[in-house]
């Protein structure tokens, strides 16, 4: 049997992609064999794939996987043929403090990712996925979905009755929105789009900022809070969104720094940061440990996760384009 698997070339490029076969590769001891079945696209995956942020050498796509365990090798006692597993974005970040600095062992950038049918790897570099989800909807927790996690359940110990500010409907800011729901946290959602502040407001967003028709929302954040401001932002727009979120913020309010959507350099206003005795918590997706926690308390819960799309994986760039557009909603996903 070959696998099929797409690569990108050094310094990426959508042109760039070659469609290659490659030959099964049996298990060492510790690993498994994945015969991976979905996919689901990030904002880091695009820069990887587009070229802004291409790789030093040819590399297989795409940070997030999920399928069924095939076989696994001699001392796997995790796993066993049948699982439906769900990888993880640092596949040697196990538990405890962050300890990997970027993403030199992130697969789809540092390694090679899950564009292919098929992956040898440690047991480690997955988790069980969610009982019940489909392949697609577990695809979509190893970037997205366990940054949002991170943020509001991790770094931010969210309490219920808190308030959570997320910014627009990717894939990042609907999770947050699921989680902060989950655990009772009011939430304020912004969106470029009328119909989708509509969808978010159906997942339980309880109040509704258009930021292009209000580019200053920060003081409306506050009024929404009765001038105190929020417990924490999802801070995902970067550039053109964190000086908002500084103002929308609580005295000693958490903004989860995650996103750059708008650049990667932001005027840092300090004297709001010093008076408002701000917390901004730098973060990249999270570990295998809090992976499983997430996943426990999905299963606890009944969550699903909203997808936008599927593409199979030979319209990759198809897909890409979409995310590209903006008029998604939610996570785009990749059938493999
Ligand atoms: N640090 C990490 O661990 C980590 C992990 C995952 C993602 N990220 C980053 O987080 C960002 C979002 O990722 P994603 O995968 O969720 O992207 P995505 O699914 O492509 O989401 C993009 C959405 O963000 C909204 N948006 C765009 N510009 C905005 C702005 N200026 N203000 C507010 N919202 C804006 C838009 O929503 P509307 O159409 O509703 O306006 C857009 O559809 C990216 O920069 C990505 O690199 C970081």
């Amino acid at each position: 049997m070959s696998i099929r698997t797409l690569r990108v070339q050094p310094g990426g490029g959508f042109e760039r992609i070659t469609l290659e076969t490659g030959e099964p590769v049996e298990p060492k001891a510790g690993e498994i064999v994945v015969r991976i079945r979905a996919s689901s696209l990030n904002y880091h995956d695009y820069l990887v794939v587009s070229g802004a942020w291409g790789p030093a050498e040819p590399r297989i796509l795409l940070s997030d996987g999920a399928g069924e365990v095939l076989a696994v090798g001699s001392g796997v006692d995790e796993f066993k043929p049948g699982d439906r597993v769900v990888s993880t974005f640092f596949p040697t970040w196990l538990d405890g403090e962050p300890e990997v600095e970027g993403f030199t062992t992130v697969p789809g950038d540092g390694v090679d990712g899950f564009a292919r049918e098929q992956a040898t790897l440690p047991a480690t570099a997955f988790t069980h996925a969610p009982q019940g989800w489909s392949h697609a909807e577990a695809a979509t927790l190893t970037t997205a979905g366990l940054t949002a996690w991170r943020a509001l359940m991790a770094d931010g110990a969210l309490k219920p009755g808190e308030t959570v500010l997320v910014q627009g409907s990717g894939g990042v800011s609907v999770f947050a929105l699921q989680f902060a729901k989950l655990a009772g946290a009011t939430v304020i959602a912004t969106s470029s789009s009328d119909d989708k502040l509509a969808r978010l407001e159906a997942l339980g967003a309880d109040h509704l900022i258009n930021y292009h028709k209000e580019p200053q929302w920060g003081d409306r954040v506050r009024r929404l809070t009765d001038g105190r401001g929020v417990d924490h932002v999802i801070e995902v727009g970067g550039p053109a969104t964190l000086e908002q979120s500084m103002i929308a913020a609580r005295i000693g309010g958490h903004i989860a720094v995650i996103g750059i959507l708008s650049g990667l350099s932001a005027h840092l206003p300090l004297a709001t940061a010093l008076t408002r005795q701000l917390r901004l918590q730098g973060l990249i997706v999270g570990s295998r440990r809090q992976q499983k926690d997430m996943i426990r308390a999905i299963e606890a819960t009944g969550m699903r996760p909203v997808i936008d799309r599927h593409f199979p994986l030979t319209e990759m760039v198809e897909a890409f384009r979409h995310e590209e557009s903006g008029r998604h909603f939610g996570k785009i996903c990749l059938d493999i």
